[in-house]
């Protein structure tokens, strides 16, 4: 008669008495039996599947140099488009080099390689025998995989792996140089009219009604040189409020005209475009890490990572009743993550 188990886990039972070991229940199913493979039988089909490895390979080599073509050979400083282009051709680089690598060792592995199970018992390495051993046994792998008796396969391989890293080097360089008093510098000037974005159009103070907000660029940045990176700079968002619900500090009483405001739309976080505005509660939201800025207290972070408000813009209107700046801004936009001097 079998034993009764006690329901403990841990008690001998579980193991022992008539009803089968743990052992004998989980044996360890092994391999299926061995099928040669149509490279294994037949010399022409191997060296098919050698050729389809290597062009998998050379694809990843490809993507790679699509990657470079696409970070050094496209201008991005004037063009949307293009900045759309480089985005496209960083992504299928990429993709098409990881991919390349990727299916090429499992196609390698399926086809070539010699699928026997091998069975290695582990065991201290302690004697120069044993090394001499471990080498012997990696010789043996490098022989098995084929990479000695198949150049094609090794010389392509080596050349997707080198090739692959190499695009993260190019986007680390990205982090550098720090920017200086770059952000310190916009756009905005005296006089600079306040255009909507991406039109041009100059705005009116009359236009713009209570509880809108409004994406905005100063005008001529269509004309300026380094385009893009002079938008990500100057771009604002410009809000109409109840007069009686803002509060400037002092020295702040007149950077508004009639309820209008204008704050830098770069979150002071890590530099996401602030671009939900709540209404009701007069919050603007950056919906990277939601940061929250309430713009009766001058954008002060009343929620989220950021630790500094949104710089201001100081504007008012032009004798036309054109919104303008009354100067740039009066700090660095921007994340404040670097020394901002
Ligand atoms: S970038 Fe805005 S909260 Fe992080």
């Amino acid at each position: 008669m079998a034993k009764r188990n006690s329901g403990n886990p841990n008690t001998p039972e579980r193991v022992t008495g008539d009803a089968p070991s743990q052992l004998e229940r989980h044996q360890d199913p092994g391999l299926p039996p061995h099928r040669p493979r149509l490279a294994d039988k037949d010399p022409k089909a191997a060296n098919r599947a050698e050729k389809q490895v290597s062009i998998l390979f050379i694809v990843s080599i490809i993507g790679t140099l699509v990657f470079f073509i696409g970070y050094f050979g496209v201008d991005i400083s004037n063009d949307v488009e293009a900045l759309r282009l480089q985005n496209m051709l960083l992504g299928l680089g990429t993709a098409f080099a990881m991919l390349g690598i990727g299916t090429g060792i499992v196609h390698w592995a399926k086809t070539l390689m010699p699928d026997h199970e091998v069975v290695e018992s582990r065991k201290p390495i302690t004697k120069e025998a044993d090394r001499a051993d471990a080498e012997r046994i990696v010789g043996d792998i490098l022989d098995e995989s084929g990479i000695k008796r198949r150049p094609l396969i090794r010389n392509t391989l080596l050349g997707a792996m080198v090739l692959a890293p190499l695009p993260a080097i190019a986007i680390f360089r990205d982090l550098g140089p720090l920017p200086g008093d770059k952000l310190s510098h916009t756009m905005w000037d005296e006089g600079v009219r306040l255009t909507l974005d991406p039109s041009g159009t100059p705005i009116r103070a009359a236009d713009v009604t209570i509880g809108s907000a409004v994406h905005v660029i100063p005008e001529g940045l269509k004309e300026a040189e380094h385009k893009l990176e002079e938008k990500a700079k100057a771009v604002v968002l410009l809000m109409r409020l109840n007069p009686e619900d803002l509060d400037p500090s002092e020295g702040r009483e007149d950077w508004g005209y009639e309820g209008i405001v204008a704050y830098s739309k770069i979150c002071t976080h890590v530099g996401c475009p602030v671009a939900l505005y709540e209404q009701q509660t007069h919050h603007l939201l950056c919906p990277c890490h939601q940061s929250t800025f309430d713009l009766t207290q001058e954008c002060k972070v009343i929620f989220g990572p950021a630790v500094r408000p949104l710089p201001q813009l100081p504007i008012t209107v032009n004798s036309e009743g054109y919104l303008v700046a009354q100067s740039d801004f009066h700090e660095p936009v921007g994340p404040s993550y670097w020394e901002r001097g």
